[in-house]
């Protein structure tokens, strides 16, 4: 999206939209005239959501303009105003749109990275893989020019509707790997991704291939990936502009390509939405494009493990002992609780190798998870109250929301292994959100750690402001964005 900023409207401008709040000033001088019009009064108010479409024609100017209301002034926030664009966006999207002209009012000024924000992932499009006509009709139906017009006072604030647009070009790249099914987006793809970042933002980038896990003897990565044709990875990119003058905060994501289930089958129902495993992984693909392009004065490690947990002759059974990269050993209760096996061995490898200030994990863990807090809260569980209200204030501010959720010493309990340290399920069957945290605990040491399961979050059934009706959301970027801008 190609983007421009000008002081005011062009006879040039064929589709403009005006965000109005329920005062409805600042509509710009050529369109003044449509609000006398009696039927406009009465329909179009600038309540939160409104919508009047109105074609004008007048001397030079002649444009479809799409009023959109903002509701009241005092009411305005980051997550209204994000949300309100980004529908705005997908209503304009009902037609052609190429070129779009928005008009923003000073009232908007303490939320432009919102606004910027909005309008990108509005502009999302899942016609990837589609091709021909349909390719083309809904490459019309995204924006490709955005002019926005601002009379005499963004100046300088500009640098936050730019940000805004970055953040969103990294959501929607999450949200395209997560779509993505495993045949294309595997395991090597996802490596070369972050080689790719690693290269134009100038972070170095090591890529463990299975040999070399072998020599490290990262038991539980290889464990979950026996029955796999493809090769584990784990993947591991660094951003130290503060060199040996801060230890560095790690982000770890679960990166399974396709989760089968492995032995312990998955039903039929919703597998194919397994390739969504990688979300976590893709986030920190998706945050460390932001990194350097953002400025983020912060040492950051991003880390994951990849691999697909598949099933053949060789695959991991149930009763088998592995024992993982801390030297632990863990016992296979179910091969489908894969997630918190490789996340065993890249959190150990983040302790022993970085010695981090903090680490944040981010994985679709469990379904139990999804059941208790549905789609909209990640579970936020971790070990250090300080380090979970700080991502708790960077989840109001982004409206990636998270809700706190316990680790108790029973949970802790019920994941003793039997036969051996660890077993990787608590067979009961209760608290599967936080047994599987109780779970990662026992690697991170004296570390603090944070552990977010976005199993809910990092996808959509129905469509709602800023997200597509089944379809990756790319939860989380704007998350530990805010999340590492906040760390002073
Ligand atoms: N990948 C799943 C969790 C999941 C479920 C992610 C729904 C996204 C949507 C995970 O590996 C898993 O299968 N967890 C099991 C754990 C159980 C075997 C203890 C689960 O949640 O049922
Ligand atoms: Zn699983
Ligand atoms: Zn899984």
């Amino acid at each position: 999206m190609k983007i421009t900023y000008k002081k005011k409207i062009d006879p040039k401008d064929q589709l403009v939209l005006l965000p109005l709040t329920e005062d409805l000033s600042g509509l710009p001088a050529p369109f003044q005239s449509i609000l006398k019009n009696p039927q406009l009064k009465k329909r179009f108010l600038g309540k939160k959501g409104q919508k009047a479409e109105v074609f004008f024609s007048e001397k030079k100017y002649s444009a479809r303009l799409l009023l959109w209301g903002l509701g009241k002034k005092p009411d305005l926030n980051s997550t209204l105003i994000r949300s309100q664009f980004a529908l705005a966006v997908k209503e304009l999207r009902s037609s052609e749109l190429g070129d779009l002209t928005v008009m923003i009012d000073p009232v908007l000024k303490p939320f432009l990275q919102a606004l910027g924000e909005g309008i990108g992932l509005g502009n999302f499009h899942i016609a990837k893989y589609k091709t021909g006509q349909d390719f083309a009709d809904s490459e019309k139906r995204t924006i490709s020019k955005l002019n926005l017009i601002a009379p005499n006072w963004l100046g300088a604030d500009k640098v936050y509707v730019g940000d805004g647009l970055k953040i969103s070009t990294a959501v929607n790249f999450v949200r395209e790997l997560v779509n993505a099914p495993s045949n294309i987006v595997n395991v090597d793809n996802m490596a070369e991704h972050a080689v790719n970042i690693g290269k134009i933002n100038k972070y170095k980038v090591t890529v463990l291939d299975k040999k070399q896990l072998e020599k490290l003897k990262m038991g539980a990565l290889l464990a979950v990936n026996r029955g796999s044709e493809h090769h584990a990875k784990m993947v591991i990119m660094e951003h130290l502009p503060l060199g040996k003058k801060q230890e560095p905060v790690a982000i770890i994501g679960k990166g399974v390509v396709f989760d089968t289930g492995g032995v312990n089958i998955k039903p039929t129902a919703g597998l194919d939405w397994m390739k969504m495993d990688m979300a976590g992984a893709a986030v920190v693909l998706g945050v460390f494009s932001l990194l350097k392009e953002l400025d983020i004065q912060q040492n950051v490690i991003g880390i994951f493990p990849l691999t697909d947990n598949a099933v053949d002759a060789t695959a991991l059974k149930p009763s088998d002992i592995v024992t993982s990269f801390s030297g632990k050993t863990i016992e296979i209760g179910n091969t489908d609780a894969e997630g918190r096996l490789i996340l065993a061995d890249a959190i150990s490898y983040a302790v022993k190798n970085y010695s981090p200030s903090s680490i944040v994990d981010l994985a679709t863990l469990t379904g139990a998870c999804m059941v208790a807090l549905g789609d909209h809260y990640a579970g936020l569980f971790g070990n250090n109250q300080k380090l979970k209200e700080r991502i708790k204030s960077a989840a109001l501010e982004t409206d990636e929301e998270v809700w706190e959720m316990p680790i108790h010493d029973f949970h802790r309990q019920a994941m003793k292994g039997h036969f051996s340290d660890l077993n990787n399920i608590d067979g009961s069957g209760l608290a599967g959100a936080s047994t599987a945290a109780a779970f990662l605990e026992n690697f991170v040491q004296d570390t603090d750690w944070a552990h977010l399961d976005i199993a809910g979050p990092a996808k959509t059934k129905k469509s709602k402001d800023i997200d597509f009706a089944n379809c990756a959301t790319g939860y989380g970027v704007r998350l530990m964005i805010s999340f590492l801008q906040s760390i002073k």
